[in-house]
């Protein structure tokens, strides 16, 4: 069963944006996009803030690590440059702050919990119930069988994470991400109580997805970046992918 969007813009505005910032989520709210990944992680001082790799290089210059570093100091880094010119200055946003602007604009999320080493419990269980409590009104208002698209939906590479994030928001759903399916994958799921496989879709082949849909659980896909590939693994079964080109595939791809 899969109760969310199924059209995902990845790290909030695919290639056409710098991932994990708010100009991301803007970027993908002007394409239309009502739904977005993106990828949570501890600054030094345990807040949670968008960033997907655990050390400096790539989208922020310079050498040093998220997790020796303050929120504040994260906050004054420029996260655009690296992409171009025109996103200078583009700040690490805060987790709160990207909840907001998505709560505001009716955006959807897969909050991805992307710890750095060492800290995949700490990280998951921070997470969860900071979400716990900026969604509390709408978690009051579930309906008992849960998997509400008010809700959003999180997903860790981390088994720990995730076991961390159902101690911490149990009323919050889950799904197990992996590279390659494992072949206890259900096993895993039913030990997390999870809804939803999430998966590459590089590796995934139309038995595999038949064999996991046959187990009524919801099953994503990373990241599909063309529409030939999208309305085959849709044929498939699949319920959702996440993309990086929001140019090419619209929110309303079927
Ligand atoms: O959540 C799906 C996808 O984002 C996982 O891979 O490395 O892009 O975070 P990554
Ligand atoms: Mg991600």
């Amino acid at each position: 069963m899969w109760f969310y969007p199924r059209i995902i813009a990845h790290r909030g505005g695919g290639t056409l944006a710098p991932e994990n910032t708010l100009a991301a989520m803007r970027c993908g709210l002007a394409r239309g996009f009502h739904a977005v990944e993106f990828d949570v992680m501890l600054s030094g001082d345990g807040v949670p803030v968008l960033m997907h790799d655990p050390d400096f290089g790539r989208t922020v210059r310079g050498a040093g690590r998220v997790c020796d570093t303050t929120a504040a100091a994260l906050a004054a880094l420029d996260a655009g440059s690296w992409f171009g010119p025109q996103f200078a200055g583009e700040p690490v946003p805060d987790f709160e702050q990207v909840v907001a602007f998505c709560k505001a604009n009716n955006i959807w999320m897969n909050i991805e919990i992307k710890p750095a080493p060492g800290f995949e419990t700490q990280t998951g269980s921070v997470v969860a119930a900071l979400t716990q409590r900026l969604f509390a009104a709408e978690i009051a208002a579930q309906v008992p069988s849960g998997n509400d698209a008010s809700l959003p939906l999180f997903s860790s590479f981390s088994f720990d994470a995730l076991q961390a994030a159902k101690a911490a928001a149990p009323g919050i759903a889950r799904g197990f991400l992996v590279d390659t399916i494992p072949s206890d994958w259900m096993a895993l799921l039913r030990e997390l109580d999870a809804v939803a496989l999430h998966t590459n879709h590089r590796h995934l082949t139309e038995q595999l997805a038949r064999a996991v849909k046959a187990q009524d659980v919801g099953l994503l896909c990373y990241t599909v970046n063309t529409p030939q590939r999208a309305r085959e693994i849709m044929a498939w079964g699949v319920d959702a992918f996440c993309t990086d080109r929001i140019d090419l595939i619209a929110p309303d791809f079927a």
